[in-house]
């Protein structure tokens, strides 16, 4: 069985302490010492998603914190309910509100659309709790801000807010950061960042919220866009400043939605406007001059959910494909010429980001491990008392660029500023 054992010490592997990650020190916590208990607001795609992670997070990774997934929240009880005690929820509501008036809850987890962030974020962050918010942040820049200056607020009282640009947390994708901040690139002169799916290539598929205004804000640009958008600035560390874009609406009216949530619906009778782009493509200018080109569409057929960066310097280059999600592609110009050409780095060491929780060397990590880091980031990031990454400040940074797009479309492309902050794009 040699070929199955972990590189890692007796003490650090899984075999040997199930369970634990040895990053970390004992659990600090008092035995008397309650866990932090979470509320969740939804439970459609992103909430299946964070249920697992929050399951897992104390399961795998040594935290100094419990956790309970104390409530489901959803609008429909039956539903609710049994959405509840499916994903292991000691209990489900339907008020929201009630929910966050609980003295007896310490996170609430906002997995809605767009359309309902800012209302839950903000009451959340005025009762006190640390808030994690899917992405992105809000539908609009006046909410995004108004989010913005409630965690600014609530931070003076220890609340913590953080949102959920998941992507960052695949070990590859966090790797990929550190090495750039590393120089293994050198100086970043251009990005290459896009996000293609295909579910809107049928015309018949119906009009689910994400495909209307008022629930998502934009289309595929505020949906998927968002998150090239938050990984360039997170893997380069540097803002986008400028935009030139165009978007389109390819299907202009489909089907209304009958049932369903998340990326899969049933028609019903009727037709509806769509009233979000299917399809962006955008050139962006970063804080220290690369030439950044983006693609986020819903028609690209045959891709089903593809995320693809490739980041190159004036000493290298590195690529992730997110079909490929456990190694980079690493390019070393400064190697002898007759030796150059990408190499696959397989991250899956103990010393690579979150791996050493996991399994032995080559053993690999899937879509869920990122929302399993993501809790365990937030839970880490109150207990030692620190913000967790991405910020607000981070998340209304991609929410700027993403009107910014919008703006630059409406004028011919023209390029647009992106209003900026002073931010520092770290890990958690
Ligand atoms: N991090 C990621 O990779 C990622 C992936 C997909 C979606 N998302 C984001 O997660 C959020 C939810 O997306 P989804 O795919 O889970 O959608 P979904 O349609 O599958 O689920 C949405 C859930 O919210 C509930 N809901 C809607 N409005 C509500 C309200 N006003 N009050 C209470 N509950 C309400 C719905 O009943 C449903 O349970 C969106 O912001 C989306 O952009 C993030």
């Amino acid at each position: 069985m040699s070929s199955l054992r972990s590189p890692r010490e007796p003490s650090e592997s899984r075999q040997a302490q199930p369970g634990r990650d040895a990053s970390r020190s004992p659990r600090e916590r008092s035995e008397s010492k309650r866990p932090l208990r979470v509320a969740m607001i939804g439970y459609g795609f992103m909430g299946a998603a964070h249920s697992v992670g929050w399951r897992q997070a104390p399961a795998v990774f040594d935290l100094a914190e419990d956790v309970e997934m104390a409530v489901l929240v959803g609008r429909n009880a039956d539903a609710v309910a049994q959405a509840a005690a499916h994903w292991g929820w000691g209990a489900s509501e339907t008020d929201w509100r009630k929910v966050i008036a609980r003295d007896d809850i310490d996170i609430v987890d906002v997995v809605t659309p767009g359309d309902s962030h800012a209302e839950i974020a903000i009451a959340a962050l005025e009762a006190g709790k640390h808030v994690l918010c899917e992405k992105p942040l809000a539908n609009t820049v006046a909410e995004a801000e108004a989010m913005l200056a409630a965690a600014t607020r609530a931070a003076e009282r220890g609340a913590k807010a953080m949102v959920g640009f998941t992507y960052r947390r695949v070990p590859a994708v966090t790797f990929l950061r550190d090495l750039i901040a590393q120089g293994a690139v050198g100086t970043v002169q251009q990005v290459r960042a896009a996000y293609r799916q295909d579910w809107l290539v049928d015309p018949q598929a119906p009009l689910a919220w994400r495909l209307q205004k008022e629930h998502a804000g934009s289309g595929a640009l505020g949906d998927i866009g968002a998150h090239i958008i938050d990984m360039t600035q997170f893997v380069t560390g540097q803002r986008i400043e400028a935009v030139s874009g165009t978007v389109e609406t390819i299907v202009k009216r489909r089907p209304l939605l009958g049932s369903g949530s998340g990326l899969s619906g049933v028609a019903a009778e009727g037709y509806g406007e769509v009233t979000v782009d299917d399809a962006a493509i955008f050139t962006g200018r970063l804080s220290g001059g690369a030439l950044v080109s983006f693609e986020a569409t819903r028609f690209a057929t045959g891709r089903k959910n593809s995320l693809t960066i490739e980041v190159s310097g004036d000493k290298g280059a590195l690529a992730f494909d997110l079909e490929d999600l456990n190694s980079l592609q690493f390019y070393d110009r400064t190697a002898p010429g007759d030796r150059q050409g990408f190499t696959k780095i397989l991250v899956t060491e103990a010393q690579h980001p979150y791996v050493a929780a996991w399994w032995p060397t080559g053993h690999m990590l899937g879509y869920e491990h990122g929302f399993v880091h993501q809790a365990v980031d937030l839970v880490r990031a109150i207990h030692d008392d620190v913000d967790p990454h991405p910020t607000f400040a981070e998340g209304l940074s991609v929410q700027r660029v993403l009107a910014a797009v919008e703006q630059s479309a409406a004028k011919d492309s023209a390029w647009v500023r992106v209003g900026v902050e002073d931010l520092v794009f770290e890990r958690a």
